[in-house]
């Protein structure tokens, strides 16, 4: 196991009716001016906004709010929020929604006292310094940016999709969870989040280090409990205990519990992001997309985690000589790898269309004929020629996963 440091201090409140005491919350965490960051109406819609308005007014908290950030949301929004909030002086940002509404407010906490353009930390150009503390009311369970210390914003003008990542700085100080708040969810956002949680585990899962028990024993237990949860949200969208179990799940699975000690894999993430910052699909069924044609593209290259997935998560059993190590799939014969991990790939793929009803190609998400050659060459502007990860990528394998996506 690698060295790592692991720095989570959010307070996360879970269970029903807990946003009422966001007022509290924010009090608690040292806030006296709070700014409220909202998405496209859903939360007012449901009554969810008045009540988090009432538990600050509740604790005498003056507040300003900015609605309309759009889901894959947008640079121009964050610049909006900067010149409200150098004008209103907020000390707190309170984040009301999911994963897009979260990383608004999360880039404007961190922008706020920059002088410079925020974009600069989304290149590289500068880092994070001093950031407003940010508090989150969770609506939707996909992104997991409630526990995670990242944000991820697309510049309009040249379609990058792109995060940032400090933990020390981004972790919301508190997260409050109320299940309930997400039986208004429609089936496709449910769903694609549940493929999204699905991708940050795997993300974490595919790695090279060896010897991580406890990261791949967790990571296979959250994906066997999201398998087992999913379709009964799906199926009744008021299951408080499937919905509660998923919730809870989304967050596990990318506030790093899983991949502490251990190299991560992000290229998949890494090339959704340039198919929903060109087509502004959902994030999370560009996923269902990519995923499938990522695990059978390593099913023949690099097939041993996947191969370990398939037999411990999807059920497909290997055939082995008698003296081979059932628990290591790296000692097994390569062939036998292969073959398990093509069968779980292929069962994953079936698995993310049939019981989440998620599109798993490219003609399914809306979009029949890609630009592959603009995505791939923005992905490798974006991230490298070549792109370190459980397999390394450069622009001919990426083209290869692609187009078996198609
Ligand atoms: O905008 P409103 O009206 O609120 O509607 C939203 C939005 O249309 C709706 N919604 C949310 N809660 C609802 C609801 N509708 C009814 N009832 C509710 N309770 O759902 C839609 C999607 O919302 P969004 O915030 O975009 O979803 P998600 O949480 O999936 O966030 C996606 C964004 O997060 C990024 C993605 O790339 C994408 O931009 N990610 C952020 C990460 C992070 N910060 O750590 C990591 C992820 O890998 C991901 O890249
Ligand atoms: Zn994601």
């Amino acid at each position: 196991m690698n060295n790592f440091t692991f720095y989570s201090p959010t307070e996360f409140c879970f269970g029903r009716g807990r946003e009422q005491e966001a007022g509290e919350l924010c009090v608690k965490y040292g806030a006296r001016r709070v700014m409220i960051v909202y998405g496209g109406g859903s939360v007012v819609r449901s009554g969810l906004l008045d009540r988090v308005k009432a538990s600050l007014d509740a604790v005498s908290i003056p507040y300003i709010e900015m609605g309309g950030v759009r889901p894959n949301p947008t640079d121009p929004k964050v610049y909006e929020g900067l010149a409200l909030a150098r004008s209103f002086k907020p000390d707190f940002m309170l984040a009301v929604g999911g994963g897009s509404v979260i990383d608004t407010a999360k880039t404007i906490a961190a922008g706020y006292h920059y002088e410079g353009d925020f974009w600069d930390f989304f290149i590289g150009k500068a880092k994070v310094g001093n950031c407003l503390p940010v508090g989150v009311v969770l609506t939707i369970p996909a992104a997991g940016s409630e526990g995670s210390g990242n944000a991820v914003i697309t510049n309009e003008k040249t379609l990058q999709k792109l995060g940032i990542r400090q933990p020390m700085l981004l972790r919301p100080k508190f997260s409050i969870m109320n299940p309930e708040l997400t039986m208004t969810l429609p089936e496709w956002q449910t769903a694609s989040g549940i493929s999204d949680m699905m991708a940050h585990i795997l993300e974490r899962y595919l790695s090279n280090t060896p010897d991580v028990q406890i990261g791949d024993r967790m990571a296979e237990g959250i994906l066997l409990a999201i398998m087992e949860e999913a379709p009964k949200v799906i199926a009744n969208p008021n299951d408080y205990e499937a919905r509660a179990n998923i919730m809870w799940c989304g967050t596990i699975a990318h506030n790093d519990t899983c991949s502490l000690g251990r190299q991560e894999d992000w290229n998949s993430h890494a090339m959704e992001h340039e198919i929903s910052a060109e087509y502004d699909v959902t994030h999370g069924a560009g996923l269902a997309v990519i995923f499938p044609a990522f695990l059978l593209y390593m099913s023949d290259v690099h097939p041993h985690k996947v191969a370990q997935l398939a037999m411990r998560v999807l059920d497909v059993q290997p055939n082995l000589p008698s003296d081979a190590d059932i628990h290591n799939p790296s000692t097994w014969p390569l062939d036998e790898q292969k073959r398990v991990a093509k069968e779980g790939a292929l069962r994953l793929k079936s698995w993310f269309h049939d019981v989440l009803h998620m599109p798993v190609t490219f003609a399914q998400l809306g979009v029949p004929n890609p630009d592959l050659e603009l995505l791939n060459q923005r992905l490798h502007q974006n991230k490298g020629a070549v792109m370190p990860g459980y397999f390394p990528l450069d622009a001919e394998t990426t083209m290869q996963i692609y187009k078996l996506a198609l």
